[in-house]
């Protein structure tokens, strides 16, 4: 059995398959295995969320990625995690963290594909592939190569420098796939119209918000950039908008704008907005908000119907990035191999008996918080019993 692609899912495939006693080489253009997950969770690599469930992931059939999350579930990656004593910690709504290092878990995986005894093989690139009466014939870097099985773990588009290729693709339409166009997720957006200078002035300031776009609401933090908007709140989003798509975000999650403006208007008549606004946000951000939106002067000033406007400003701004940054930073790649001639049991294709597709090249994408790395053991677990 060849796998290509020594990331996240294929190394789980990897075990599980030589475990079950099968002859696993697992081939990688890259000069080290695993590179995402070294750089994954700022380091620390959010390996799985407690709180996985279907409606976590993004695919054109939201129901494809059911049976193998059901199959390999968190709790079955906390418990190889807890074998290896590796240590980690709850960050955040059931985001698992190393307390260390990602390469932990990088280095467990390694440890358990090299006691089931799968070969692994870098820097070796795959020129092409021949489908033949027992399997399938490669051409590569390191020579010929003919196995019973192909699984293709190669992953998305996102983050050329780290290996990504759109190799996967051409594989699943050289054997008669259809590939679903694809797209950065997980990504920051940026800012080129006049919010841009404000983005910039606020670069580095987190706020709390919740943001709504497609019928999609998630509430986390929004960071500001010198390109535009980040933080988990864009990000999440990020995965739901569409160009030209008009993000809603509420500034006070933690109130009704209406009630709030006016309860300060009865009890604090004589202090500024600006001053109010600043015990919730940065003061330099309901400076830049206040220049922004509205003139500044004590709450008694203001008229009932200027408060109402207010309000609908920090209840619900309205703003349409100008884009994304695109694959060069983005964590996740949406679309790809369509799941609709894909085993949902077996990863194996429908097409071409023999040949699997695992991970992020698949049409199934997750949310931030550990998902992605989830799915990527699910299937690579679900093909390694079958592949
Ligand atoms: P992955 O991309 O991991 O592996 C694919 C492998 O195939 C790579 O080793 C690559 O070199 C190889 N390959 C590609 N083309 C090839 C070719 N032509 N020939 C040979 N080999 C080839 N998720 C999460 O759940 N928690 C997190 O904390 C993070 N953090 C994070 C940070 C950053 C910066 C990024 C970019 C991404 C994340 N993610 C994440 C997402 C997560 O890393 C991603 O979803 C998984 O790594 C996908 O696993 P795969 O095994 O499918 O692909």
């Amino acid at each position: 059995m060849v796998i290509i692609g020594a990331g996240a899912a294929g190394l789980m495939c990897a075990i599980t398959a030589a475990e079950r006693g099968r002859r696993v080489r697992v081939l990688d253009h890259a000069n080290k295995a695993g590179k995402k997950i070294l750089m994954s969770g700022g380091g620390r690599c959010n390996f799985t969320n407690m709180y996985t469930e279907p409606a976590n992931f993004l695919s054109r059939n939201p129901h494809f990625c059911k049976s193998a999350l059901a199959r390999y579930t968190q709790w079955d990656f906390i418990g190889l995690v807890a074998k290896h004593q590796v240590p980690y910690h709850e960050k955040k709504l059931g985001q698992l963290f190393c307390d260390n290092k990602s390469s932990d878990i990088l280095n467990m995986l390694l440890s358990e594909c090299d006691s089931a005894g799968v070969e692994i093989l870098l820097e070796t690139s795959i020129s092409e592939i021949a489908r033949n009466d027992g399997g399938y014939q490669l051409q590569t870097s390191a020579g010929p190569m003919h196995c019973q099985s192909l699984v293709i773990a190669s992953g998305g588009l996102s983050i050329p420098t780290l290996g990504a290729t759109g190799f996967g693709y051409q594989v699943a339409r050289q054997f008669g796939h259809e590939v679903l166009p694809t797209r950065a997720g997980l990504v920051p957006f940026t800012i080129t119209d006049q919010l841009k200078e404000l983005c910039t002035e606020l670069s580095g300031t987190s706020v709390d918000c919740r943001v709504s776009c497609n019928g999609q609401v998630f509430r986390e933090n929004l960071l500001f950039t010198h390109r535009g908007l980040s933080g988990p709140a864009m990000l999440q989003i990020s995965s739901y908008w569409q160009p030209g798509d008009t993000l809603e975000i509420d500034l006070l999650p933690d109130h009704d704008a209406g009630e709030w403006l006016a309860q300060q208007q009865r009890e604090r008549p004589n202090s500024e907005l600006k001053t109010l606004l600043a015990e919730l946000f940065t003061k330099k951000l309901a400076g830049l908000l206040a220049d922004l939106w509205f003139v500044s002067k004590p709450m008694k000033q203001y008229t009932p119907g200027e408060l109402a406007a207010i309000a609908t400003q920090l209840s619900c701004w309205r703003l349409t990035p100008s884009g994304t940054e695109g694959y060069r930073t983005a964590e996740v790649t949406l679309g790809g191999v369509s799941t609709d001639e894909v085993s949902s049991k077996t990863l194996e294709s429908q097409r071409s008996p023999g040949l699997y597709f695992i991970g992020e090249v698949l049409d199934v994408t997750g949310h931030l918080g550990g998902f992605n790395f989830q799915w990527a053991w699910a299937s690579g677990y679900a093909a390694g019993q079958y592949a």
